[in-house]
C-alpha cells in the first residue's frame, strides 16, 4: 500500500499527524472552526449545506465545525442559520454528517448564542446580557438575565446538542464562550456587572458556562465529544486579559468534562478582530492559543489569518496548539489539504482575508461565498462535478482582457477543453487587482493573480500581453467564441455624482488626477490632496489616503455618504474608520465635488458649498465607466461575443469573478 503522506514535504508531515480527540481520531491536524453559512433554508439544513461540508470533507480537512446553529429563539434568529434546538433539523443535519462521514473528516456542530451580540430584528424577543448594558456594535439594548432565562438557557444548550448526536455527527462546541457572545459575556468584566452568584467573583462568572457544559455532558455522556470556544483576550476596556483568560479556561477544562477549546479572541467592542480581515497581521490570535495551551490538558486548537502551512506546521512544532485552523482558507480552497498532501502548494488558492465574500455577506443576510472561489456556497450548482465539457469540436474562445473576469473565464474555459487564448493590453496580467494590491496594506490581493497565473499556464492558455486587441486581430485568432473582459476605468465625470443631479466642472484642470493616473502612471501627487469618493464608500478611496498620509501629504477625504467607508462590512469598518482618524486625515462626509476652480476646489457639504483652499491635487477614486468599445465593434460582426464582469459595469472583484465563471461554463 502507497504512504498518503509520501510527498508531503518533512517540515509539513506534522500536520498530518493523526491526533486523540476525547474519543475522536482526527487522521490529520488542519481544522476549519465554525463559520456561520446562511445556508440553512426556513432554519432548516439544507441539501446546499451538505454540499457545502461534503466538498470541505472531501478535500481532506481533519475536522469541520458546523456553525451557526442557534440553541434558542433569543439568538440571532435569521433564517438562514440553523434552530438546533428544534427536533426538525435532525433528518438534515443526519444527511451533512453522512456526507462528511463519505471521508475521514469529523464534524461537530456549534451550539450557538449570540447574546447581547445580536438583533432581535427576526426573532422579536429581548435579547439576552448579563447586565442591561448594549453592545457597542450593535447597540440593541438586552434584557439582564433573570436565573430563570439562565436556567432555560442552560437546558437549551443540553437539547441542541442531543439534536447534534442525533443527527450523526460527532461532537458538539460550546460557541459563546468567546467572541463576547452569551457565555463570554458573563465570563468578562466588561459586559458582566451583576451582584448576583453569576457576577463578581470568577467563579460566580464561570457558573453559567460551567453549568451549561455540565448539562451537555450530562445530556450527550461522556463518550461523545465536547469542545468549547474561549476567549484568550477581550481586547476591550475593562475586559478579560491573558492572565485570566488562563484562569477562566483550567476551570472550565479542569471540570474534566471537555474534549478540546478553540482560542480566539476580542469582542464585538473590538469587532474587527473577530473575523480578522488584511488590516490584522497573520496569526494573529496564535500567542492566546499558546499561553491558554499552558494550563489546559486537553487539545487546543489554534486559528486566526493562517493560510500558509508552514506557518501551520511550525505553530505545532513549536507547541503552541495541538491543532490548527485555516478556516476562511477552507471556504477559499476546499482541497487545501489535499494540495497540502499531495505537494502541489502553487495551486493552493490563497485566502486574502478581505472579508468580502464570506462574513461581509452574512451581515447581508445571505449566505458565505468566496470572492475568488465562485463554487463556495454555490456548490449545487459550480462544485465538484458540475463543469460540463466542450464538445469535441468546442473550438478556440478568445479572451480580451487580463483582469480578474478575463483571468477567470480563460481558466474556466480552458479546463473545459476549449483552445483558449488570452489577450491582455498591459504587459502584465492582473487589471485593476494588481493596482489594488500595489496600495500599502493591500498587497494580499495579489494572490488572487498569482492563483490565476499558475492555472492559466497549468492549462496550456495561450496568454499574449502587450496586445491592444482591436476587431480585427481578434478575428485574426478566428475563434468560436469571444468573451470581452475589457474592464473599466474612471472617466472625467464624477459618475456618482450624476446620480444626485450634479456634474462637476473644472476636472479638466492639471490639479485632477485619477487612481490610474496615480497608481499606475505615478503621476506626481501634491503636498495637499483631495481624495473623492462619489458614493461608493469602499477601500478605493480609503486605501490611497492612507497611504498618502503615511507617506506625509496632508489628505482630505470626501463622500457623499455619512462616513468614509460606509459601503464596507461592520468588522472592516470597525478598525478602518478610526485609523482614517488617526491617521489625520480630514474627512468631509455628506459632500460632493462640484468644482475644481483656479484657486478653491468646492464641495457641496449638506447641501452647501464649502470651500476648501489650499488643494494641491485632487484625486478621483469613486465608480468607473466600463470600456465597451471592442465589444460593440466585434457584436456585430461575431456570432458568439458576450461581455463579462467591469465591461458590463464597474462593479467589484466579486461580481467580475463570480460572472465570469457563470459566462464561461456557459459558451
Ligand atoms: C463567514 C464567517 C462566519 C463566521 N461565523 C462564526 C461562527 O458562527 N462561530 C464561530 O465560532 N466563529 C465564526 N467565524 C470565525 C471563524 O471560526 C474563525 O475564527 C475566523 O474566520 C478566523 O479564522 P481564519 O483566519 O482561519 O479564517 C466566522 C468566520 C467567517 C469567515
Ligand atoms: S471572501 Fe476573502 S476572506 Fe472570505 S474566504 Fe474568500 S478570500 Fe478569504
Amino acid at each position: 500500500m502507497t504512504n498518503p503522506t509520501a510527498t508531503v514535504p518533512a517540515d509539513l508531515q506534522i500536520l498530518f499527524e493523526p491526533i486523540e480527540v476525547g474519543e475522536v481520531t482526527l487522521s490529520n491536524r488542519i481544522v476549519m472552526t465554525g463559520h456561520g453559512t446562511g445556508m440553512a433554508e426556513h432554519h432548516l439544513p439544507s441539501a446546499q449545506h451538505a454540499a457545502y461540508y461534503r466538498e470541505r470533507a472531501r478535500g481532506g480537512v481533519g475536522m469541520i465545525g458546523m456553525a451557526f446553529p442557534q440553541i434558542h429563539p433569543s439568538s440571532q434568529n435569521v433564517p438562514g442559520e440553523v434552530q438546533a434546538y428544534d427536533p426538525a433539523v435532525v433528518p438534515g443535519l443526519r444527511k451533512i454528517a453522512d456526507a462528511v462521514h463519505e471521508y475521514e473528516t469529523k464534524i461537530v456542530m456549534q451550539l450557538g448564542h449570540t447574546g447581547r451580540q445580536s438583533s432581535s430584528t427576526w426573532s422579536e424577543r429581548p435579547l439576552f446580557a448579563p447586565s442591561s448594558i448594549p453592545c457597542a456594535l450593535n447597540r440593541e439594548m438586552p434584557k439582564a438575565m433573570e436565573i430563570e432565562d439562565i436556567d432555560e438557557l442552560v437546558e437549551a444548550h443540553a437539547v441542541s446538542a442531543v439534536h447534534a448526536r442525533e443527527g450523526g455527527f460527532d461532537g458538539v462546541e460550546i460557541h459563546s464562550g468567546y467572541g463576547g457572545y452569551l457565555l463570554a459575556s458573563f465570563l468578562s468584566p466588561f459586559s458582566n456587572f451583576r451582584e448576583d452568584e453569576y457576577g463578581g467573583s470568577v467563579a460566580n462568572r464561570v457558573r453559567f458556562a460551567r453549568r451549561a457544559l455540565e448539562a451537555v455532558r450530562d445530556a450527550v455522556g461522556r463518550d461523545y465529544l465536547v469542545g468549547m470556544n474561549m476567549q484568550g483576550h477581550d481586547f476591550s476596556p475593562g475586559g478579560l486579559e491573558v492572565s485570566d483568560a488562563k484562569e477562566i479556561a483550567a476551570l472550565l477544562t479542569g471540570t474534566g468534562l471537555l474534549d478540546y477549546v478553540v482560542v480566539k479572541g476580542a469582542t464585538y467592542y473590538s469587532a474587527s478582530q473577530n473575523v480578522p480581515d488584511m488590516q490584522h497581521p497573520k496569526g494573529v490570535w496564535l500567542d492566546l492559543a499558546a499561553s491558554l495551551r499552558e494550563v489546559v490538558d486537553v487539545p487546543v486548537i489554534a486559528v486566526g489569518r493562517v493560510t500558509d502551512p508552514y506557518a501551520a506546521a511550525q505553530v505545532l512544532r513549536d507547541g503552541g496548539a495541538d491543532l490548527i485552523a485555516m478556516t476562511r482558507q477552507h471556504i477559499a480552497d476546499p482541497e487545501t489539504v489535499t494540495k497540502i498532501r499531495e505537494n502541489r502548494l502553487e495551486d493552493l488558492r490563497g485566502c486574502i482575508a478581505c472579508n468580502q465574500g464570506c462574513i461581509d455577506r452574512l451581515f447581508k443576510i445571505t449566505h458565505t461565498t468566496c470572492v475568488h472561489n465562485p463554487a463556495a456556497g454555490y456548490e449545487l450548482e459550480l462544485g465538484e462535478g458540475t463543469l460540463v465539457q466542450a464538445p469535441a469540436d468546442g473550438g478556440r474562445v478568445v479572451v480580451v482582457g487580463g483582469g480578474p473576469a478575463g483571468m477567470k473565464a480563460a481558466e474556466v474555459c480552458a479546463r473545459r477543453g476549449f483552445d483558449t487564448v488570452l489577450l491582455e493590453r498591459r504587459e502584465r496580467l492582473g487589471g485593476q487587482l494588481r493596482l489594488a494590491s500595489s496600495v500599502a496594506g493591500r498587497e494580499e490581493i495579489a494572490e488572487v493573480i498569482r492563483h490565476l497565473e499558475v492555472q492559466l499556464e497549468k492549462l496550456g492558455v495561450e496568454v499574449r500581453t502587450g496586445a491592444d486587441a482591436d476587431h480585427e486581430a481578434v478575428r485574426a485568432l478566428a475563434p468560436d467564441h469571444v468573451l470581452v473582459a475589457t474592464g473599466s476605468a474612471p472617466g472625467r465625470r464624477i459618475v456618482g455624482n450624476l446620480s444626485h443631479g450634479v456634474e462637476a466642472t473644472g476636472l479638466d484642470s492639471e490639479r485632477v488626477l485619477d487612481t490610474f493616473e496615480v497608481l499606475e502612471r505615478g503621476a506626481a501627487v501634491g503636498e495637499e490632496v483631495l481624495i473623492v469618493d462619489d458614493g461608493e464608500g469602499g477601500w478605493k478611496g480609503i486605501a490611497l489616503a492612507l497611504q498618502l498620509a503615511e507617506e506625509g501629504k496632508r489628505v482630505h477625504l470626501s463622500t457623499p455618504l455619512p462616513y468614509v467607508g460606509a459601503a464596507l462590512g461592520p468588522f472592516t469598518q470597525n478598525k478602518l474608520v478610526p485609523r482614517v482618524a488617526a491617521a489625520g486625515i480630514v474627512r468631509h462626509p455628506f459632500s460632493l465635488l462640484i468644482a475644481v476652480e483656479d484657486e478653491d476646489v468646492v464641495l457641496r457639504t449638506d447641501g452647501e458649498p464649502h470651500r476648501l483652499a489650499g488643494i494641491d491635487t485632487v484625486i478621483l477614486a469613486g465608480w468607473h465607466e466600463p470600456v465597451t468599445d471592442l465589444y460593440f465593434d466585434l457584436k456585430p460582426r461575431h456570432g458568439s461575443v458576450r461581455r463579462i464582469g467591469d465591461a458590463v459595469a464597474s462593479r467589484t472583484m466579486l461580481e467580475s469573478i463570480h460572472e465570469a465563471e457563470r459566462v464561461a461554463r456557459s459558451v
